[in-house]
């Protein structure tokens, strides 16, 4: 329940989004409402928007409200703070960002992915080879967890059988609290993954080949190459953004689907519904909740004065349920118009990896749809995260099915 007061002159809520009990549907329609601007004086103090406009300005104004660290490390995109290393592009504030992000433009284009097609169809359909004559399957364990690791580590030019360790490494740092076990165990291992980036880096200098690492070797800012350690930092912002969120994405899509078998035909019936369904499936499920910004500059928002220092949670699930932007929100319309979700975000950060991500989740459900078209989800066994304040997606998503036949040869 959300109390609202003023203290110090600002609008005062007690208001955790990482609370086991939080509710992100009942508690931003309550602030939409009500209080569009709240301060919460949880970890460590931070504004709260709600109201789609809001976020989005927000988002677009990197001069007043940066995703930058200071000079201790302080800041970045992540409420409460669960690192002091920058992470490249993303903790940075444009112009800078945008020398990367040019870059990423180039390697995550709809060409670039359109090339990469038949890499992802084949791993896709090779994924559920391995589980499909046997009638039942962990959705996240055995699919949706390791088709956007295995598409990673293809892209980065990393050895795929990296792959499972990396992606676990990613989940537990998405899914549960920041000072949780599991989160700490999510930490270390980034350490490792950092490492091994950085062993790549140094091998793709000398022994180049046609993936991402390579490509970054030979990129020039101000006339140097990238140092190792910036590139590995790429490269570890591409690990962390495009392995959990597709999962999380396919896995609750799966999950609905299941539920909703009428909404599962028509898209059996309609294929071509799955591309307007994906931006739907995307603004409901919103793997990313949330991520927030510091502010840099005095400004006001709604009136109420902000200054520099105050960090700002922009939750873009609160934005895509927004009434006064969609129409019954609370409804999945397939095919929505003008379905404006803010689940890549928006501005100069808005998601490189977004034309990746739809690939990923389009071939998975397709295939699902196809060659599993009676999968029944075991309800009672679906594991949620344990914290989905920031991230939020399942840990264990059991299903049963006919069993089929494999498409390709046991390797
Ligand atoms: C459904 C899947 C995905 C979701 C929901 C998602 C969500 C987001 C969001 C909300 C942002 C904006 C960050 C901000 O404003 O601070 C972002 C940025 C980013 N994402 Fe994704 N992402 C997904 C998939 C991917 C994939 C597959 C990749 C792999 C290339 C990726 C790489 C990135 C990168 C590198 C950025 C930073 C861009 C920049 O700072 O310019 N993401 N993503």
């Amino acid at each position: 329940m959300i109390e609202d007061e003023m203290t110090d002159g600002r609008p005062s809520i007690d208001f955790d989004h990482h609370d086991p009990h939080f509710s992100a549907a009942e508690t931003y329609a309550s602030l939409r409402r009500t209080c569009p601007v709240a301060w919460s004086d949880r970890h460590g103090g931070f504004w709260v928007l709600s109201r789609y406009e809001d976020i989005a300005n927000v988002a677009r104004n990197d001069a007043v409200y940066s995703s930058a660290r200071d000079e201790h490390g302080h800041g970045g995109i992540v409420i409460p703070e669960w690192s002091t290393e920058t992470s490249i592009p993303i903790e940075m504030d444009p112009p800078e960002q945008m020398i990367y992000r040019r870059m990423l433009n180039q390697l995550f284009s709809p060409t670039a992915v359109q090339r990469l097609q038949p890499v992802v169809d084949e791993l896709v359909t090779r994924t559920i080879d391995a589980f499909i004559e046997r009638g039942n399957a962990d959705l996240i364990d055995e699919l949706t967890g390791p088709v956007p690791a295995l598409v990673t580590v293809h892209v980065l030019g990393v050895a795929e059988h990296h792959a499972k360790r990396l992606q676990r490494a990613v989940h537990d740092v998405f899914s549960a609290a920041v000072g949780s076990e599991r989160s700490a165990r999510g930490a270390a291992e980034m350490q490792w993954v950092s490492q091994l980036l950085l062993e790549h880096v140094r091998e793709r200098r000398v022994r180049p080949g046609a993936d991402v690492l390579s490509f970054l070797c030979t990129q020039l800012v101000d006339g140097e190459p990238l140092t190792d350690e910036v590139i590995a930092s790429i490269a570890k912002l591409i690990v962390g953004g495009g392995m959990d969120t597709t999962t999380s994405l396919t896995g609750q899509t799966l999950r609905f689907l299941s539920a909703y078998p009428d909404v599962r035909r028509r898209l059996v019936e309609q294929p071509d519904l799955l591309v307007p369904a994906t931006e739907e499936f995307l603004r409901v499920f919103a793997p990313s909740q949330s991520m927030g910004r510091t502010v840099v500059k005095d400004a006001t928002l709604h009136g109420c004065p902000v200054a520099p220092g105050e960090r700002v949670l922009l939750p873009w699930v609160s934005a895509n349920f927004d009434e006064s932007v969609f129409e019954r929100p609370e409804e999945v319309v397939l095919d929505r118009p003008k379905n404006r979700h803010l689940s890549f975000g928006i501005g100069y950060h808005r998601c490189v990896g977004a034309h990746l991500a739809k690939a990923m989740f389009q071939t998975m459900t397709r295939q699902v749809l196809s060659r599993l078209p009676d999968y029944e989800v075991l309800e009672e066994k679906v594991v949620e995260y344990p914290d989905r304040g920031n991230q939020t997606g399942l840990d264990a998503l059991p299903a049963v099915f006919t069993p089929g036949p494999r498409v390709l040869a046991e390797a």
